[in-house]
């Protein structure tokens, strides 16, 4: 089983939500999934510019030159899509997000209609995935990750993949001071 991890801390390694995300990603390693891990601050990715070439020009191509041309074959093969995001302002971080948007090439501009819902169906071959959240914040109550929650659920049908749970931990500030030496 391949996973694709993608953190979007801009503290990357030393921030709260790798606290979190990198046991997680341990244990699918140990279960026997390659992993692989990257970083939103190391990468290059320019915010959608919703001129539409992926979907009329150059269909599931985007225009832009940048790190989502190295992510793209990896998103294709990814059995599971691991978002890993401190909570920004009740949402994911921009780099987060763009990174979201840019997806957009990996489906049909035509619709189809999914369980009552027009959906825009996938390229290619459809393979079983599964889209993974993984979150904290700042402020104490559960409720806080809402927003991304519901984003998250609605990001899941709108990519027809199969939302597989979110891992969450709030007062994330805190966790540092939880450490065992
Ligand atoms: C610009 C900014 C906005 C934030 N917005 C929220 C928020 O809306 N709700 C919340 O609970 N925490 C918020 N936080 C706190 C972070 O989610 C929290 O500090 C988190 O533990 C940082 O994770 P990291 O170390 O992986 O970067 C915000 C932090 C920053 C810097």
């Amino acid at each position: 089983m391949k996973v694709l991890a993608i953190n979007s801390s801009p503290r990357m390694d030393k921030g709260n939500t790798s606290m979190i995300l990198n046991p997680f990603l341990e244990g699918m390693k140990e279960a026997g999934a390659e992993v692989e891990l990257f970083y939103t601050n190391k990468l290059n990715i320019h915010p959608c510019i919703g001129e539409f070439n992926c979907w009329l020009k150059t269909p599931g191509q985007c225009l832009h030159n940048d790190d989502m041309k190295m992510l793209y074959p990896k998103i294709a093969e990814a059995d599971v899509m691991v978002f890993a995001t401190l909570v920004y302002v009740d949402g994911v971080t921009g780099p987060m997000k763009s990174l979201i948007d840019r997806m957009i090439p990996r489906v049909h501009p035509f619709f189809e209609l999914q369980d009552g819902h027009c959906r825009h169906p996938v390229r290619g071959e459809a393979k079983t995935r599964k889209y993974v959240l993984v979150s904290n914040c700042g402020l104490w109550e559960k409720d806080n990750f809402d927003p991304l929650l519901v984003h998250m659920k609605a990001f899941c049908k709108n990519a027809s993949v199969e939302s597989a749970g979110a891992l969450l931990r709030p007062h994330g500030e805190a966790m540092p001071g939880m450490l065992v030496h």
